[in-house]
């Protein structure tokens, strides 16, 4: 069915490009994103809109990010609504291919960032920076932006991407974006949508937790061990029943995602995952000299 964003769309990888050679050889942000935008997405596209000529936003669930128990089936999809938001901020052109697009057949290349499969986050969901490093590379070479925008909600993506680009010689500036939070704390995700009412209620915990970690380092004059950050997040998490499964609570080194003993004047990344009822929400905040 015709919509009034059909020329906003792009929907092959020769349409694109077609669209992109007519807009002319300026900067160009892009934003890629799966879809079911939030407030955390807007403010990265403008930001691109601020600092470019041209501002690309890709819409693409990527079926390689997904274990076979996860949500690939009903991740939320709004293409329109999506497309609604981002005409009025200003994208150029909005690249939603479908799945045999971006994975013919033939399909055979991954991009494997291995060292970030050994993460906290990557152990819990095996697979998942892979699919995120193939992507973003197929889709950097598609879209060829001079900047492209993330958020440090994902903060080892943040990581993987950085690699990805250097390792890769990929011509492309990564600008990472502070996570943006609802009033009360909770960082915005396009699977918050997923939460029930009573879920909704309890789950800016996971932030609380995360300051009380920070707390306890700050209190001891910016020194604290993994372990006692830890244990004062975890303190947090066991007051709240509706938090059913802490998979990992993490101390980082904010540089390259990987575990740290102590915690200094430089400070860390200190992330979690949880599930709230069936839910999992992920979260991090960056604390200390070194961000
Ligand atoms: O952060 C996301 O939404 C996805 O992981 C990304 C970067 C669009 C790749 O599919």
């Amino acid at each position: 069915m015709a919509s009034r964003f059909d020329s906003l769309i792009q929907r092959t990888i020769p349409a694109f490009r077609n669209k992109r050679m007519t807009l002319g050889t300026s900067s160009v942000g892009f934003v890629p994103t799966m879809g079911a935008l939030h407030e955390g997405h807007l403010s990265l596209v403008r930001e691109a809109r601020e600092k470019n000529d041209i501002v690309v936003s890709s819409i693409f669930v990527n079926p390689t990010q997904f274990g076979p128990s996860e949500d690939f089936d009903k991740y939320p999809q709004q293409l329109q609504e999506d497309a609604r938001m981002l005409e009025e901020l200003g994208v150029d052109i909005i690249f939603a291919p479908n799945k045999d697009e971006m994975y013919t057949d033939n399909h055979t290349t991954k991009v494997m960032p291995e060292i970030f499969e050994t993460t906290a986050e990557g152990k819990s969901r095996p697979g998942f920076f892979t699919g995120v490093a193939t992507v973003v590379t197929k889709l950097l070479n598609v879209v060829q932006p001079t900047n492209a925008y993330f958020g440090q909600k994902d903060a080892v993506q943040c990581c993987v991407i950085r690699r990805i680009v250097e390792d890769l010689n990929i011509p492309t500036n990564v600008v990472i974006m502070p996570t943006v939070r609802e009033s009360d704390g909770l960082a915005m995700s396009s699977r918050n949508a997923y939460l029930m009412p009573e879920e909704r209620l309890i789950a800016p915990v996971v932030f609380k937790s995360l300051l009380a970690g920070e707390q306890a380092w700050l209190d001891n004059d910016k020194q604290a061990s993994a372990e006692e950050i830890v244990a004062e997040v975890q303190k947090v998490l066991n007051q709240e029943p509706m938090v059913n499964e802490v998979q990992y609570v993490s101390v980082d080194s904010n540089i390259n995602m990987l575990p740290i003993d102590s915690v200094g004047p430089e400070g860390c990344c200190l992330s979690l995952a949880l599930k709230c009822g069936e839910v999992r929400l992920i979260d991090n905040i960056v604390f200390g000299a070194i961000r």
